[in-house]
């Protein structure tokens, strides 16, 4: 299995994909994840496999997407770090899929509800989905800001600090918006949304990704 922190770097949209079908060794370890991720979040995030209404619809062809056969549903129940923990929880499934050889896309919009594809308790919505299959290719990195634009890094910083903010800098947003902001403050870091459709989800994303590439856990936030 391809290591974390190279998943994390070869991670880019990929909207069109082939007909190859997922296997068990890919679904068996995907489904693990899923299960731990809803075990420690709360959410009730599902797999859809062989499922393609979902990008049969018109935004789907006007955003590009093709072959989209395969999905996470990031499913949750409203609760106050909703937007965020889907951010989290999603790109620890993204990563995990890279690693195990799949590609992926975010998408909040281009997309169709299909109600009959997953399990929806009292209470709980669908906020967005991650598609999932193997690539017609590998997508390519995305141009955006540098450390210094999001951070407070500087000569001083600790290594570590510097490679958390690369690894933010890598992480998927809502229309490549990355407006997020990390501040070092002693051996803490403050994350704060900036304002924006999905911000909240784009910043727990990107703490994953922080996370990942600098080596810390979640005992890093302020
Ligand atoms: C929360 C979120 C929602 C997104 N929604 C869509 C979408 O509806 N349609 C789409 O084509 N891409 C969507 N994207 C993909 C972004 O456009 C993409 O991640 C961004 O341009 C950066 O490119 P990269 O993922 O290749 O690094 C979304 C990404 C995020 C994080």
């Amino acid at each position: 299995m391809l290591d974390i922190l190279e998943a994390l770097r070869q991670r880019h949209s990929v909207r069109q994909y082939l007909d190859t079908p997922l296997g068990e060794d890919v679904l068996a370890p995907l489904k693990e994840e899923v299960e731990q991720c809803n075990a420690q979040s709360g959410l009730n995030i599902q797999l859809v496999i062989d499922e393609p209404q979902a990008f049969d619809c018109m935004l789907a062809h006007y955003g590009k997407f093709s072959g989209v056969r395969n999905y996470f549903a990031l499913i949750g129940a409203k609760q106050d770090d909703f937007d965020e923990k889907v951010g989290y929880y999603g790109q620890r499934l993204a990563l995990k899929a890279q690693q195990l050889g799949l590609n992926t896309c975010w998408v909040a919009a281009s997309y169709k509800k299909v109600p009959d594809a997953y399990k929806l308790s009292k209470g709980e919505k669908v906020a967005m989905v991650i598609a999932l299959g193997y690539g017609a290719t590998a997508g390519k990195p995305h141009n955006g800001k540098s450390a210094e634009d999001v951070s407070n890094v500087d000569a001083q910083s600790p290594e570590w600090f510097r490679r958390g903010v690369e690894g933010a800098l890598m992480a998927p947003t809502a229309m490549n918006q990355q407006k997020f902001t990390l501040t070092l403050d002693g051996d803490k870091v403050r994350a704060k949304a900036g304002m924006g459709f999905y911000a909240t989800t784009d910043l727990g994303i990107v703490k994953y990704n922080f996370e990942v590439a600098s080596g810390k856990d979640s005992s890093v936030w302020a």
